[in-house]
C-alpha cells in the first residue's frame, strides 16, 4: 500500500510540474529569407535558441557577444542546429558604451540591412558597475540597449517594416523607478527588477516615437527559463537553482517562443508597444503603462548615454 501511495504521489507531482511548464509554441512558420536579424547575447539561453529559429527561417543572423570564444562556439552550434551557414558573430560589450558605439559603427559599415533587432542580453541582479560607472543591471540591461537601438534606428527605418523585440521579466512589478536614483545599486534582485521595468518603458516609448515610420516594438517576458544566468553566483546558489530550475523552469527553446512570435507574427505586429507573455499580449500593472514615465526615462537615458 505504501509503495502504491508513493507511486501515485510521484505521478501526481510529475503531472503538476508538466502542467506548470506547459507553454505555447510559436506556430507562425513565416520565412525570413533576405532579412537580417541581430541578437544581443545570442551565445546562450533564450538568445541562442532564438538565433536557431531565425537562421532556420532563412535569415542572416548576427549574434552580438562580449566573449568571442563563447560566441564562436555558439555560432558553430547554431549553424549545426539550423542547417544554415548564414550565422555570424560580432563583438559587443553592453557594459561599455564605447564598445556599443564601436559595434554600431562596424555594423552599419558591414551590414546592408537590419530587419529585426532582439535586445536579449542581460545581467541578473549583481552589485557591480559597468565601465561607465552605471549599476551593472541598469547599464547593461537598459542603457546599453538604449544606445544600441538609437544608433541602429536609421538602419531599422530604412528596412521598414522592421521590429525591435526587448526582453524583460515579469519581476518588473516588484519595483518602481526612482528618478533621483536611476543608478540604484543596493539590493541585487531589485536592481534587476528596475532594469527590466526600464526595458518595458523603453519598448513603449520606442513604439510611440516610431509610430507611422514602419518600426514596431515589443517587450517580452520569456517565462522562467533554465539558462546560463546562474553562472554569476556562488557554487552553492547554482546547485540549489539547478534543482529549482529543473523542477519549475522551462527550457530555453520554450523560453524563446514568445520572442520568435514577436519577431515574425503578423498578429503581434498589431500591438506595437505591447507586453507579451506566452505568445500573446499580456496586461501590465498600471504604473508600468505610464506614458509620462516612459518619456521621462527616454529623455534621462538620452542624457546619460550622451545622445543629446
Ligand atoms: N532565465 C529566466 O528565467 C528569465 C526570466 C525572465 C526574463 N529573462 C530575460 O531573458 C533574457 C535572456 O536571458 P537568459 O535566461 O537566456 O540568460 P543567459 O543565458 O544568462 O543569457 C544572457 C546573455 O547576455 C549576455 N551578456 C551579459 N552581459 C553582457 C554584456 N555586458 N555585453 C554583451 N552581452 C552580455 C551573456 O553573455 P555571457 O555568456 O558572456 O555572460 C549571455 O549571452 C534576458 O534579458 C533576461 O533578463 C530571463
Amino acid at each position: 500500500m505504501y509503495v502504491l501511495y508513493t507511486i501515485l504521489a510521484s505521478l501526481g507531482f510529475f503531472f503538476v510540474l508538466k502542467w506548470m511548464k506547459k507553454r505555447k509554441y510559436c506556430t507562425d512558420l513565416k520565412r525570413l529569407d533576405g532579412k537580417t536579424v541581430l541578437i544581443t547575447g545570442g551565445n546562450s539561453g533564450v538568445g541562442k535558441d532564438t538565433a536557431v529559429s531565425m537562421a532556420m527561417r532563412g535569415a542572416r543572423v548576427i549574434i552580438a557577444c562580449r566573449d568571442l570564444d563563447k560566441a564562436e562556439k555558439a555560432v558553430r552550434e547554431i549553424k549545426f542546429k539550423s542547417h544554415s551557414l548564414n550565422v555570424f558573430h560580432m563583438e559587443l560589450d553592453l557594459a561599455n558604451l564605447r564598445s556599443v558605439r564601436e559595434f554600431c559603427k562596424n555594423f552599419v559599415q558591414k551590414e546592408k540591412r537590419l530587419d529585426i533587432l532582439i535586445n536579449n542580453a542581460a545581467m541578473p541582479g549583481v552589485l557591480d558597475c559597468t565601465d561607465d560607472n552605471f549599476s551593472m543591471c541598469f547599464g547593461v540591461n537598459h542603457l546599453g540597449h538604449f544606445l544600441l537601438t538609437n544608433l541602429l534606428l536609421p538602419q531599422l527605418k530604412e528596412c521598414a517594416p522592421s521590429r525591435v523585440v526587448t526582453l524583460t521579466c515579469s519581476s518588473y512589478k516588484y519595483q518602481k523607478l526612482d528618478f533621483q536614483d536611476l543608478n540604484y545599486n543596493l539590493l541585487p534582485f531589485f536592481t534587476y527588477c528596475r532594469s527590466k521595468l526600464a526595458n518595458i518603458y523603453f519598448s513603449q516609448e520606442l513604439a510611440r516615437i516610431t509610430q507611422g515610420k514602419g518600426v514596431t516594438s515589443y517587450a517580452v517576458h520569456p517565462g522562467f527559463v533554465q539558462s546560463g544566468w546562474t553562472c554569476h553566483y556562488s557554487v552553492l546558489f547554482r546547485m540549489l537553482m539547478q534543482v529549482i530550475m529543473w523542477m519549475f523552469f522551462v527550457s530555453s527553446e520554450i523560453g524563446a517562443q514568445t520572442v520568435i512570435y514577436c519577431a515574425v507574427s503578423d498578429e503581434a505586429a498589431k500591438h506595437s508597444g505591447g507586453y507579451f507573455v506566452d505568445c500573446r499580449p499580456a496586461t501590465l500593472r498600471p504604473f508600468a503603462r505610464d506614458a509620462g514615465v516612459a518619456k521621462k526615462l527616454w529623455e534621462a537615458s538620452e542624457r546619460l548615454v550622451k545622445l543629446v
